[in-house]
């Protein structure tokens, strides 16, 4: 009898340090009690043939795939990326029949895309008989995402859901891709609240990767820079830009430090900064989330909120402190 392979990866919320990534920032993420889940069994064809729970119309990929934009439904996009770049590292997949099912909401900005990613590869390197570091996981599916979707996101929502911890945040340094798990006060819930859908695969999000891309041109890695680099620049626009990823990634020092002097006022605070740094200087927020942090911040026990992942729409995220 074929083997039943079950495989789960979960979604992430980023408690501070958004539109860092990209330039090799710091980044502050933990995963979700939510999940993906890819179950099947390898085929004798080389077809990959996968229903989802979530979607009408079912997948049938045969590999090797030539043409990825003409992948329907588009969802399989994703998946045919990362089978796509495994056998770009000539990793030879066999042919899978399954089911996905989630508990992630899809299109929220809590990174299903990504658990799908990270959930897809590990079913096929299992099935292939192929082991992978946890980063180079990561990096594979980041790959799948850009070639899938067109957006240049950066490396945060692979990695932390590859190496992520329950209840544990992941500080990842987006250069060197080191990872510290830090456990979640017990004095502490994160709340996270739904706001919109959104999609990252219209032009804004781009255009904050290029205008990072341009900045650096200017005065080098923004990762790197402090706030008298960012003042050589002329543009107003980019000036602000280079002051929200100059100030973000300071703030994801200050609070993991925070956190771990259990200073749960300051870290607070810290996420707020953030948020009207993003909102700002960075203009990733909107009317309906900045009074969603607002309204957030208004309820008991509430010590931060802020906009979290690539925003315009999404969710928020809050700190609670536990009574
Ligand atoms: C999206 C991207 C990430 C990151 C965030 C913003 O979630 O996928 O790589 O850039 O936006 O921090």
């Amino acid at each position: 009898m074929t083997e039943t392979i079950q495989i789960s990866a979960p979604g992430r919320v980023n408690l501070i340090g958004d539109h860092t990534d990209y330039t090799g920032g710091l980044v502050m993420p933990l995963t979700l009690d939510a999940y993906t889940t890819v179950i099947g069994q390898v085929n004798t064809s080389q077809i990959w043939n996968l229903v989802s729970r979530d979607e009408p119309v079912a997948l049938s990929i045969e590999l090797p795939i030539r043409d990825l934009g003409s992948i329907q439904p588009r969802w399989g996009r994703y998946i045919a990326g990362v089978l796509f770049e495994l056998a770009q590292l000539g990793i030879e997949v066999p042919g899978f029949t399954g089911e996905i099912s989630t508990t992630i909401p899809i299109g929220s900005g809590l990174s299903s895309s990504a658990a799908l990613e990270i959930a897809i590869a590990r079913t096929a390197l299992s099935i292939a008989h192929v082991e992978l570091p946890d980063a180079d996981i990561a990096l594979l599916c980041q790959r799948a995402e850009h070639i899938a979707s067109g957006v240049p996101c950066g490396i945060m929502d692979q990695l932390c859901i590859a190496v992520g911890r329950p209840h544990t945040a992941t500080l990842i340094d987006c250069h060197t891709l080191d990872v510290q798990h830090i456990a979640m006060p017990d004095e502490i819930e994160v709340v996270t609240r739904f706001i919109s859908h959104r999609t990252l695969a219209g032009s804004e999000y781009s255009d904050r990767v290029t205008d990072c891309h341009v900045i650096e041109k200017m005065i080098g890695p923004l990762r790197l820079a402090n706030i008298g680099d960012a003042k050589n620049i002329n543009d107003q626009r980019l000036f602000r830009r280079a002051r929200h990823v100059i100030s973000e990634n300071q703030r994801v020092r200050d609070f993991a430090s925070a956190l771990s002097q259990k200073d749960f006022g300051a870290a607070g605070q810290l996420m707020l900064e953030s948020h009207q740094s993003l909102a700002n200087d960075f203009e990733t927020s909107n009317a309906t989330m900045d009074q969603a942090v607002k309204t957030m911040m208004s309820e008991p026990g509430i010590l931060g909120a802020r906009m979290t992942g690539g925003g315009f729409g999404g969710c928020i995220v809050g700190i609670r402190h536990r009574t």
